[in-house]
């Protein structure tokens, strides 16, 4: 079989050299372009007043300004109708107010600075405790609980409660949200997006123009990064390229560079959690209640489904037997935060591992021990009522970790070098993680896919999910290679589009691999079948014993006797025997109520842990992590090669949001209230090579096979991000050994270097 191969990423060398094409790359084989420039208005929070868009037309090369007044249909890019395209109220600095078209971006650019606008201030909320204190909320609230926490808390015998806020993270993908719009030769608009969600791009595209869906398509070749910020950001800026395009006649091309693309689109949803919790005796968690806030920013967007999954994962891999979380979601004066990696489970586990990380010193234990000691048993339900399946998996990849990281051996030698340094100490932390795949809305677990097998034997195949860099498209190759029982030489992909496949899911939720995987095997498997009885026939033998291998067809135990594939495929046409197919999947089993939220939404968990090892200086509250090893689980891999690099770049970039990356806004009542300061990459850090950990292992948990999965895979897209929480505990150990003992580290979020300084230095005055 052609999955499980090491396989590198089916586009890599065109990545490495250049000629990998993304969006804004088409520019170049399209003539008679537009450019279009957003006017950002630079108020947190205002109605504008006076707008005055003629003096933009003396500025030579401007072609049009786009505003309200162009819109044939609806005036909204929001899948809830809460997002204007063209506003007459801001509601977030850097907000757009119209969009300029230009011969080139630079007269477009000085065309929207010619534009006359005036704008009556309003007031704003720029933080979640302003948000709490104005009860600016919106959306639904919701709750998961079992049990009765009050009750559960009262009869523990070690209570505690606290408050953590954390911040978000910009996706800072390479490629910033590009679209390039045209009417084409017969009429359709032909929309080329750096989308996650082709079909809801459409649709937005649809409703904005007025139009039914089947005169718009949407193409995505590849992305360049998408990491949940080009799910559902995309759908307004495909929504202007495409005005532009039918209003002019012209292509538009609208590509935001990067201060454009960091102060106009969403982020991750920065929280703030206020807990209780209780244990019994022997340290068992008895209780948890907690009220999560999260910071929606202006619009709903994605916050309601992220707030869902924050709530279904605060109990990351442990068994709470009473709770009670209640979720809601700020309204700011923000850029709208949306999906991230991870869709608001790292929000969730955070807050769990938090609180153990806090009180593992007061309850004198390792964490590493609290932690384990708290993990699911197989069977036992989570908060939601599903049974966590295959939970046994925790301790032995737990037990896999600490045998292949050498943990007792290493933490003596930390005790010796912290013993032997006054002013560096180490310290290693061990975190779990267990996350949901599937969609928590049901009805987004279905994928499509369609497959051609021509005369000569040649395969093209088409499916629903989009290529981020993810390696889908890899797997898929791999996927319809193995159904066939051809080379891989012979399977060619096509790019997504939605007039191949419709209605499809956004590529999300790590669920990419598992339905479209599920849709092109469904493919595959039919056009298989019936070949199996063209083929029976010329052998003589019964379809059921046909065997298709590397593109010979046999029988079993006939290797005398065999057929070509291109010759079998040459035959099947003259025999007037369908040669292509539409696969479709749904994953089965689903449940959820989404007003209860009860029910299981999963197919089945992934899991993991890891080590992470760190030294912090004393004097600055810099430190380096000096190795990560992780153990995961991705049942039988697709694609070993893809993983192991899906699982380093989430575990980086789950390091990056907690110790590095720092969006600051101005929330000042000075001129600039609202700005997003953080807005190149000059001062928002991501990680790079230099915060690679120096040694780093990542293992494949074996013997993993998932049933009812394509192939016995599992999900890899998100699930590592969160295996970053041991740095970060990691680093509250270390700056723990700068206080007395017992002492509970109240560590911000992201760790950065100032923030582990001014941990150390409340350390060292309470010691
Ligand atoms: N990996 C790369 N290289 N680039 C990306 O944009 N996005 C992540 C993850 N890994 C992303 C990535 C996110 S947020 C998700 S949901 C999954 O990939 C989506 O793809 P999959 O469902 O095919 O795993
Ligand atoms: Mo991923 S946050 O589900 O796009």
């Amino acid at each position: 079989p052609k999955v499980g191969l090491p396989l590198p990423h089916e586009a890599a060398s065109l990545h490495v050299t250049g000629k990998a094409l993304y969006t804004d790359d088409l520019i170049h084989r399209t003539p008679n372009l537009l450019h279009a420039w957003p006017l950002q208005a630079p108020h947190a929070h205002a109605r504008v007043t006076t707008f005055d868009v003629t003096p933009a037309y003396d500025v030579p090369g401007v072609v049009r300004v786009l505003t309200a007044q162009d819109v044939p249909g609806v005036n909204d890019a929001g899948i809830k109708h809460d997002e204007p395209l063209f506003p007459t109220e801001i509601m977030f600095y850097g907000h757009a107010v119209c969009y300029v078209l230009g011969e080139t971006e630079d007269a477009a650019r000085l065309g929207a600075e010619a534009i006359v606008v005036e704008y009556e201030p309003l007031p704003s909320l720029m933080t979640i405790p302003e948000a709490i204190a104005a009860e600016s909320f919106q959306g639904a609230q919701r709750t998961v609980s079992r049990g009765d926490a009050d009750a559960g808390l009262a009869a523990s015998t070690h209570r505690f409660s606290g408050e953590f806020s954390f911040g978000g993270q910009e996706h800072f993908y390479l490629e910033t949200n590009a679209a390039l719009a045209l009417v084409d030769e017969a009429g359709q608009v032909f929309v080329q997006s750096s989308t996650q969600h082709p079909s809801e791009t459409q649709e937005i595209v649809a409703h904005v123009l007025g139009r039914p869906s089947h005169e718009i398509t949407v193409q995505c070749l590849r992305l360049g990064g998408g990491f949940g910020g080009k799910e559902m950001q995309p759908h307004g800026f495909a929504a202007v390229a495409a005005l532009g395009a039918t209003i002019t006649g012209r292509p538009v091309l609208l590509r935001l560079n990067r201060t454009q693309d960091i102060t106009m689109t969403g982020k991750r949803h920065p929280f703030h959690a206020s807990w209780e919790i209780g244990f019994d005796a022997d340290l068992r968690i008895r209780a948890l209640k907690a009220t999560l806030t999260s910071d929606g920013g202006w619009s709903l967007d994605l916050s309601e489904p992220v707030l869902a999954r924050a709530l279904c994962h605060i109990d990351n891999a442990y068994w709470i037997p009473d709770i009670e979380a209640h979720g809601r979601i700020a309204k700011t004066n923000k850029t709208s935060q949306t999906a991230f990696r991870g869709f608001g489970g790292p929000q969730g586990m955070i807050v769990i591992e938090d609180i153990l990380g806090r009180c593992a010193p007061q309850l004198g234990i390792a964490p590493e021990e609290l932690r384990r000691r708290n993990f699911y048993s197989p069977g036992q339900p989570t908060p939601y009522g599903q049974p966590v399946r295959h939970a046994e998996r925790l301790a032995a990849i737990w037990q896999t970790l600490s045998d292949k990281a050498s943990v007792a051996q290493r933490q003596e030698q930390i005790a010796a070098f912290n013993a032997g340094h006054h002013d560096s100490k180490r310290a290693l932390a061990i975190t779990p993680v267990k996350f949901g795949i599937s969609f928590n809305l049901t009805a987004f677990n279905q994928a499509g896919a369609l497959v051609h097998v021509y005369k000569d034997g040649s395969v093209l195949i088409n499916h629903g999910g989009v290529e981020m860099g993810q390696g889908l498209h890899t797997k898929m190759i791999q996927v319809a290679a193995t159904a066939l029982g051809v080379p891989l030489s012979y399977v060619r992909l096509a790019p997504t589009r939605t007039d191949k496949v419709p209605n499809t899911s956004a590529t999300a939720a790590s669920s990419g691999a598992d339905i479209n995987g599920g849709a092109v095997k469904n493919a595959c498997d039919q056009i298989r079948e019936r070949l199996a009885t063209v083929a029976a026939g010329q052998l003589g033998i019964h379809p059921d014993d046909v065997r298709f291998v590397d593109g010979v067809v046999t029988g079993i135990g006939f290797h005398d006797k065999q057929i070509e594939w291109a010759k079998l495929t040459h035959d099947a046409y003259f025999q007037r025997v369908q040669l292509w197919a539409a696969g479709f999947y749904r994953t089965a089993g689903l449940h959820w109520d989404a007003n209860r939220m009860q029910g299981e939404p999963f197919k089945y968990f992934a899991y993991g842990a890891a080590c992470a090892e760190v030294e912090v200086d004393g004097f600055t509250g810099a430190y380096r992590l000096l190795r990560a090893d992780i153990v995961h689980d991705v049942g039988d891999s697709l694609s070993p090669l893809i993983d192991v690099g899906q699982i380093e770049g989430g575990f980086v970039q789950g390091t990056g949001w907690l110790t590095l990356e720092e969006l600051r806004w101005d929330t000042s009542d000075g001129p600039h209230r609202g700005r997003l300061n953080t807005q190149a990459a000059s001062t928002y850090k991501i990680p790079s090579f230099s915060e690679m950990p120096e040694e780093f292992h990542v293992h494949l948990f074996e013997r993993a096979t998932e049933s009812g999965v394509v192939y016995g895979s599992k999900a890899v897209g998100e699930p590592p991000l969160m295996e970053a929480f041991a740095v970060r505990e990691a680093l509250r150990a270390a700056v723990a050994q700068f206080g007395p003992a017992g002492y509970p580290v109240d560590l911000g979020s992201p760790a950065t270097p100032e923030a582990v300084y001014w941990a150390i230095d409340a350390a060292r005055t309470a010691g």
